[in-house]
């Protein structure tokens, strides 16, 4: 259905190891994958299986060590350009010492954005994402959930074509992860972006129609699901 241009992200044979001679750790191991525009992937496997490896070489946030990654829907590689990729990192990532709108707009001010613009687009984020009222809060000061929907709406804040989640709901209870997911899918939706997230729990997995799984590096398998 989509023409190879059209791909968000294209993978072929593609490595990363770290490390050299007897200490080298093969992370990812020739993944050759497409990822079309408006896909809904949830990349699972167990711990260690090369899901956040593979999320950072996608964003182009890592060096292959072997094989290429294109973007062609994306208009080439994805570094330093503002509304290309949005990244969610596993684990905490805001910084402690910004609030909520700060953090926000952070991203937008590095791209570029004059402060004013920036902190309106970040406050506009928040209000979509349903979270304006924890603009001046801390990152201390916020839930696990509110503070990965605050992550979900730095990554959503330039207006991404890609969105990549890795383990966003990793650390909530189902009631929170649940939340995160739609938050996610609904801001995928209104961004017409492509998603990819990475977790362990089947129940978030099945949120998503489509399912690439990872085991010691290799993608092992891609399947379409109904939901
Ligand atoms: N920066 C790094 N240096 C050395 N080894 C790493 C690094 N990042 C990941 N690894 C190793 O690569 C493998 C895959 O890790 P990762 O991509 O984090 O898997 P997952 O996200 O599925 O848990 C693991 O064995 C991990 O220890
Ligand atoms: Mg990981």
């Amino acid at each position: 259905m989509t023409s190879a241009d059209s791909a968000m992200v294209r993978c072929a044979q593609v490595a990363r190891t770290f490390g050299d001679g007897a200490a080298a750790v093969v992370a990812v191991h020739e993944v050759s994958c497409e990822v079309p525009p408006g896909a809904r992937i949830a990349l699972t496997g167990p711990s260690g299986s090369g899901k956040s490896t593979l999320l950072h070489l996608i964003g182009g946030l890592e060096t292959l060590t072997g094989g290429t990654i294109t973007w062609p829907g994306l208009g080439g590689p994805p570094h330093g350009r503002a509304g290309v990729i949005g990244m969610i990192f596993q684990g905490p990532s805001l910084l402690p010492t910004l609030n909520v709108i700060e953090n926000v707009a952070l991203p937008l001010r590095f791209d570029g954005v004059p402060s004013a613009t920036a902190d309106d687009r970040a406050a506009r984020t928040l209000d979509r994402l349903g979270i304006a009222e924890l603009a001046s809060r801390l990152p201390e000061e916020l839930s696990g959930g509110q503070s990965q929907r605050v992550a979900v709406a730095r990554a959503v804040a330039s207006r991404p074509k890609l969105i990549l989640a890795d383990e966003p709901t990793g650390r909530l209870d189902h009631r929170a992860a649940g939340h995160v997911i739609s938050v996610l899918l609904e801001a995928a939706d209104e961004l017409d972006a492509a998603l990819i997230v990475s977790t362990h729990d089947a129940e978030i997995a099945a949120r998503l129609p489509q399912r690439w799984t990872m085991s010691d590096g290799a993608l092992s398998s891609r399947e379409v699901h109904s939901r």
